[in-house]
């Protein structure tokens, strides 16, 4: 069959769920993918023909596509900043709002390293994500500060599997934790500790896209409406006895609930305590210094 129309199969089977743009993004991720067609292809071969054999993988995509698979579990790879990850049912699809929490990290940890005699440089930096799900913040970071130790956990066997995998395919080296933060008694202590922890409430679940709710973990997003912040109330006290004096505390948050998530910090000693918004103009990141009695 004709490349081209392969094509107009997709629009036409998925012109009702998906608009156009969309379409034809995932059309052209498909040949790169399973046939390492450029997507210009189309441009300068307009009779290029595929055998049965290739079509195959094209056609079973979207299969899953209808079913509004994310094309990233389809393909089985995400991109986060300029990694690539493997995902799978376990783990969550990387989110660019994410990218810019870590972009906030190593922003700091660069003006730091500037600084003589600060116990935030990249030389002695101990950092901890906390639920680390496909491995992203963690190995990001890995990779941008190549002097730290990175540790990173999850409750998650199928997610830390993940992510072990994600480290070595992008060479970097992390001590993986398989703690429940609700419960954990982890001794160590670290300059950095960061979470995009389960955030989403049971009531906002009809706001969420069906391919969201589907196919992504449900523990890696949902939290109960009578106690949406128990992640982050978990995170705090943690926080609290094992970051280091001078330690940040860098959280990635529902958008509905920053400045219930902020005033979870006003009873506890944590200082410069500061709220961002994403690039789509919702809170979305907070940070908070060290108690002044930490250790
Ligand atoms: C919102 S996802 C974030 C994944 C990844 N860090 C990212 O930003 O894409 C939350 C993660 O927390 C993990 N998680 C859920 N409950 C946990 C718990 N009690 N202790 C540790 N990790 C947990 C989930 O398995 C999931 O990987």
């Amino acid at each position: 069959m004709l490349l081209k129309e392969i094509k107009e199969i997709y629009h036409k089977e998925l012109g009702t769920i998906y608009p156009k743009e969309e379409i034809d993004s995932f059309f052209y991720s498909c040949i790169e993918h399973y046939l390492q067609l450029q997507r210009f292809i189309l441009a300068i071969q307009p009779g290029i023909t595929l055998t049965k054999e290739e079509e195959q993988p094209l056609f079973e995509a979207l299969s899953e596509l209808k079913l509004e698979k994310p094309l990233q579990y389809i393909l089985g790879t995400a991109h986060f900043m300029d990694l690539e990850l493997q995902v799978n049912k376990n783990v969550l699809i990387p989110r660019p709002e994410t990218e810019e929490l870590v972009q906030w990290i190593l922003l700091d940890a660069e003006r730091n390293r500037n600084v003589i005699s600060t116990s935030l440089n990249d030389r002695s930096l101990h950092i901890l994500d906390i639920g680390t799900g496909s491995g992203c913040i963690a190995i990001a970071l890995a990779k941008h500060l190549p002097n730290a130790k990175v540790f990173a956990l999850d409750v998650s066997e199928g997610a830390l599997d993940m992510a072990q995998k994600n480290a070595a395919s992008n060479r970097v080296d992390i001590t993986f934790l398989h703690e429940d933060i609700l419960n954990t008694e982890l001794e160590f202590n670290f300059d950095v500790i960061v979470s995009n922890p389960p955030y989403v409430r049971e009531l906002e679940k009809k706001g969420v896209q069906k391919n969201v709710k589907d196919f992504e973990p449900g523990t890696a997003l949902f939290v109960p409406d009578n106690d949406p912040l128990l992640f982050y109330r978990a995170i705090i006290d943690f926080a609290e006895m094992h970051l280091s004096k001078k330690g940040k505390l860098y959280f990635e948050i529902n958008q509905y609930l920053g400045e219930e998530t902020k005033a979870l910090f006003h009873t506890r000693n944590f200082s410069e305590i500061e709220l961002r918004k994403d690039m789509f103009g919702n809170n979305r990141m907070l940070k908070a210094n060290a108690p002044s009695r930490g250790h």
